[in-house]
């Protein structure tokens, strides 16, 4: 943890970097509950505000293996993106599946004022996303969750549930026994999930039954079935996380076919989402509609509900907001050296300008000695002209 003054006075140049430790403090400060619950705040807050975004569908570079993403938002004052990656293969290599950083910037100058770790901010605001979708569409008195892919994003999604949602028992199953078993370990270990009762199930199908809520936490790059229509019963609403990228898929169509199904931004789910095998036509309510009352969400108890979750660059948006804030306020997080500071701003030459005797060296409003920052001496060429 790095701890740092606050930024009221610092200068207008200055990018807070907050690192995973960091943003690890910041839960670790306010505990995960709080920290969870803050996020869904700052989420519903900006779906509120949904028209006042100007909103594209994220730019993705797809490869035999993976895909990573480009996922930029803004608004009047700020303007965000997210670099992202989603590779099912890398925990083999020792790698995340989901690694990400992202930037907040100002939108009147354009200096990007925070650049932050959002790995770990990921799995917090997807659980944030999934809950606050749940809280508007999942039976009220739900207590009992299927959670299948038990990898890094479960144990967000179980504390999420179970502090935001009153969820009671969770039903576990991963190909993976170790992924079940290091979620169980964490968990068990964790004070926050201490009345939490955990179940390991031998199959999907074993874990669905009976539950009030199916949260999808898969990652396989291919057009999967773990969940099919013959598994679903009445009343249930399916939280599908995993199936968010074009081939890569977790809900059977059948599903949604007889489902009631919800998006984050509809044009970027007909692309990514379990949604995608289903005709362009097929009728899907965007969320923030649901939240603002526009729209309604589940029409009776029996209904069954869907999440078509992708993960939407305002949901990072918010995030980075909220961990801004939150930084700001306890103190964490380092200056960093990104753009250049100059005396002349019309003068970005003032960085490489050769050293010469009986001229001052230039110095940045912040103190730094740009030849420092500069090529080393000996690599400059000195031009008799520009002498
Ligand atoms: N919608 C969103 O906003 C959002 C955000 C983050 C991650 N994701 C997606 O969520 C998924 C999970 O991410 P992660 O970081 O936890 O990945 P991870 O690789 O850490 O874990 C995925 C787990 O799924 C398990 N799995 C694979 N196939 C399975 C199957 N058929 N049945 C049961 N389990 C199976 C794997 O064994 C693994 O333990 C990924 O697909 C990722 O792209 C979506």
């Amino acid at each position: 943890m790095t701890h740092r003054q606050p930024w009221a006075t610092a200068p207008l140049l200055n990018t807070l970097f907050l690192s995973p430790k960091d943003v690890a403090a910041i839960v670790a400060h306010q505990g995960v509950a709080a920290t969870l619950m803050g996020l869904v705040t700052a989420i519903r807050e900006d779906f509120l505000r949904w028209t006042e975004f100007d909103k594209s569908a994220r730019l993705a570079n797809h490869s035999q293996d993976g895909v990573i993403e480009l996922m930029p938002i803004s608004d009047a004052s700020s303007y965000s993106f997210k670099y992202v990656n989603g590779h099912p293969k890398n925990t083999a290599l020792g790698l995340s599946t989901v690694m990400a950083f992202g930037v907040l910037a100002d939108v009147a100058t354009g200096r990007p004022k925070l650049m932050s770790e959002l790995t770990l901010c990921t799995a917090m605001r997807t659980a944030a996303t999934s809950v606050m979708a749940a809280m508007a569409l999942a039976r009220p008195n739900s207590r009992t969750m299927a959670l299948i892919g038990n990898g890094a994003q479960s144990e967000f999604q179980a504390l999420a549930f179970h502090h935001l949602m009153g969820i009671e028992e969770i039903r576990l199953f991963d190909v993976d026994p170790r992924a079940t078993a290091k979620l169980i370990n964490n968990l068990q270990n964790n004070p926050d999930a201490a009345k939490l009762r955990l179940m390991v199930c031998k199959s999907t199908r074993e874990a669905v039954a009976g539950a009030d809520i199916v949260t999808t936490l898969t990652a396989d790059k291919t057009n999967a079935t773990i969940v099919s229509a013959d598994m679903i019963e009445p009343g249930m609403h399916i939280n599908g996380v995993g199936g968010d990228c074009p081939g890569k898929t977790e809900i059977h169509p059948d599903v949604l076919r007889t489902a009631k199904v919800f998006v984050e931004y509809e044009p970027q789910t007909r692309i990514e989402g379990d949604l995608q095998h289903l005709p362009a036509d097929f009728v899907v309510t965007e969320l923030w509609q649901v939240l603002n009352g526009q729209k309604s969400g589940r029409d009776d108890q029996g209904q069954v509900t869907v999440f078509d979750s992708v993960g939407f660059a305002l949901e990072d948006f918010s995030a980075l907001r909220y961990v801004y804030d939150q930084a700001l306020r306890i103190g964490l997080g380092v200056d960093l050296d990104l753009i250049p500071a100059l005396d002349d701003p019309k003068d970005l030459y003032q960085l490489i300008r050769p050293k010469t005797t009986g001229r001052a060296t230039p110095t940045s409003p912040r103190g730094h000695t740009l030849a420092n920052r500069a090529m080393p001496m000996k690599e400059v060429q000195i031009m008799p002209e520009l002498v």
